[in-house]
């Protein structure tokens, strides 16, 4: 059967592609939070995951005001990058995993999810960000990806409790598919921040999420959406993919990394790994 080997969790701006694509990791100000990736680099060479499973919200790329799935899931062979604002970046492809992914949709919808499911998908700088920095660079990825998209941009918004129980369900989809698979599951988004409005930080909340996140993520539950816009402004609403990815890594994990280092660009910028494996 398929196993949930961890859960990584990494806030996303796009200036850390922009880093990765110039050379420049070690220059101020990301160098800290670069570093904080190689404790991850040696955990993945050793735990070899076959698959992530990236959860994140997509920016307008793939779906605008016009048509927003509150979930969907990718069910493609294989998913490409695109523009992140600095024109047309060298093609990519990700390789995806078809029968996982159409395992977990037909799983999800049983259990009472009724997610979109996306036969073509484009990566945003949330998924790729996630996936350089988990493993270095812009090369291939050992792993095949399934990209999963939460709406955390236009109301009505799933409550942090729907998300959490999201990933639950995502959870008992994987550890029911009958491969022998190593899942990691990825979570891509937040902390605290507000684009267009500095100062939107939140330090003190954002460090009780990543504590709760680890010991308690139910208590991230009882917050509604405009508490959470409120305390970590409307970009923060991203710490939605923290609690789908907690939900899916359930029980007790150890804590292999994790750090805050604020601010990079915007955002109260975090990251974690989890380790599941018992
Ligand atoms: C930034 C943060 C984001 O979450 C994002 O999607 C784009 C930019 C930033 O802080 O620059
Ligand atoms: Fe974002």
């Amino acid at each position: 059967m398929a196993q949930i080997i961890g859960g990584l969790s990494t806030s996303h701006v796009p200036k850390i592609g922009r880093a990765i694509a110039g050379g420049t990791q070690q220059e101020e100000p990301f160098a800290p939070f670069f570093d904080a990736f190689a404790p991850v680099h040696e955990w993945l060479d050793e735990a070899k995951p076959d698959v992530a499973i990236v959860i994140y919200n997509d920016h307008g790329l793939n779906f605008f005001l016009n048509n927003m799935p509150t979930f969907a899931v990718g069910a493609a062979h294989e998913y490409h990058n695109a523009d992140e604002g600095w024109g047309p970046p060298p093609p990519r492809t990700f390789r995806g995993a078809p029968a996982l992914s159409w395992h977990i949709v037909e799983s999800l919808v049983a259990d009472e999810f009724d997610v979109s499911t996306c036969q073509e998908l484009t990566f945003d700088h949330a998924g790729i960000t996630a996936l350089d920095l988990a493993w270095e660079g812009h090369g291939d990825k050992p792993v095949a990806v399934i990209p999963i998209v939460v709406n955390a941009v236009m109301p009505p918004l799933p409550t942090p409790k729907r998300c959490y129980s999201f990933g639950q369900a995502i959870g008992r989809a994987v550890r029911s598919f009958d491969q022998d698979l190593k899942v990691l599951v990825i979570g891509s988004g937040g902390l605290s921040h507000e684009l267009g409005e500095f100062g939107k930080i939140n330090q003190s909340f954002d460090e009780l999420c990543m504590e709760k996140i680890v010991t308690d993520p139910e208590a991230l539950t009882h917050y509604s959406n405009d508490e959470i816009v409120d305390l970590a402004g409307a970009q923060g609403l991203e710490l939605m993919t923290w609690l789908v990815m907690r939900g899916a890594v359930s029980g007790d994990v150890e804590v292999v990394k994790s750090l805050y280092f604020t601010p990079i660009s915007h955002t109260g910028g975090a990251m974690m790994l989890l380790d599941s494996r018992r």
